[in-house]
């Protein structure tokens, strides 16, 4: 059977392309960003992408999966910020029994993010202290027993994201989605993550060139 994911059809919205390695996806993205300052010149609006890519994902995965599962590393901070993950991810949940588990270092920006999100904080677990031990830690005790969705969005660190990611690796399914932000260079957050996933043949990998770059990953159905 060939591998299929629909990652094409979730990235069509924004200008973006399959991972074609380090030099190549900044290259590329700094051509569009270059674009992007001249439409801006222009007049157009700034597109933040996160709300309605990660809207977007949970909807497909709802279709595919019913009750879903969804981690997110890095709550919302700032009731200003204008990228509302934490929101934007519980607000897609709806009704369908499906829970966000939040990770974040500082109480402050969970208290923060619990404000922004009081209308659906039903959906919502939010596990304060540093990501990578509670990802492992929900993870030994069987709390997390599978991953539909993975948002990763904590420090600005390439060994951070990575070990968070490591950490669930095993959890994801075929049809999983990993979406990490800033994911192109300078910026840093995706610089292990995705050419390991790259070089996956079990992973359909994308980035969009909005905003500072989002990787998007999804685990392949079917064999190879
Ligand atoms: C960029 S903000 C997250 C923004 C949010 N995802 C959004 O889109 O609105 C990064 C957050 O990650 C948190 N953070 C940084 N290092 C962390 C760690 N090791 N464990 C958990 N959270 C961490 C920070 O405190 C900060 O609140």
């Amino acid at each position: 059977m060939k591998a299929t994911s629909d990652i094409e059809a979730l990235t069509r919205p924004f200008a973006g392309g399959p991972t074609r390695g380090k030099f190549l996806d900044w290259a590329i993205y700094r051509t569009h960003k270059l674009g992007q300052r001249i439409g801006w010149a222009l007049g157009r609006e700034k597109v933040r992408p996160h709300r309605q890519l990660l809207s977007s994902a949970v909807e497909r995965l709802r279709d595919s999966f019913g009750e879903l599962t969804c981690v997110e590393t890095g709550c919302i901070r700032r009731a200003d910020e204008g990228t509302d993950s934490t929101l934007a991810i519980a607000t897609a949940l709806g009704e369908s029994g499906g829970t966000l588990y939040t990770f974040e270092l500082e109480a402050e920006h969970i208290a923060v993010c619990r404000s922004v999100c009081h209308q659906v904080n039903d959906r919502i677990r939010y596990v304060e202290g540093d990501s990578r031990t509670n990802l492992r830690k929900l993870r030994a005790d069987g709390t997390l027993k599978v991953v539909h969705l993975a948002f990763f969005d904590s420090g600005d660190d390439a060994d951070l994201i990575w070990e968070e990611f490591r950490a669930i690796e095993d959890l994801f399914v075929p049809g999983s989605i990993v979406i990490v932000d800033d994911a192109i260079p300078p910026s840093v957050k995706g610089r292990r993550v995705k050419p390991y996933l790259h070089r996956r043949l079990d992973w359909d990998t994308r980035v969009t060139y909005t905003w500072h770059g989002m990787l998007v990953a999804q685990k392949r159905t079917g064999g190879r």
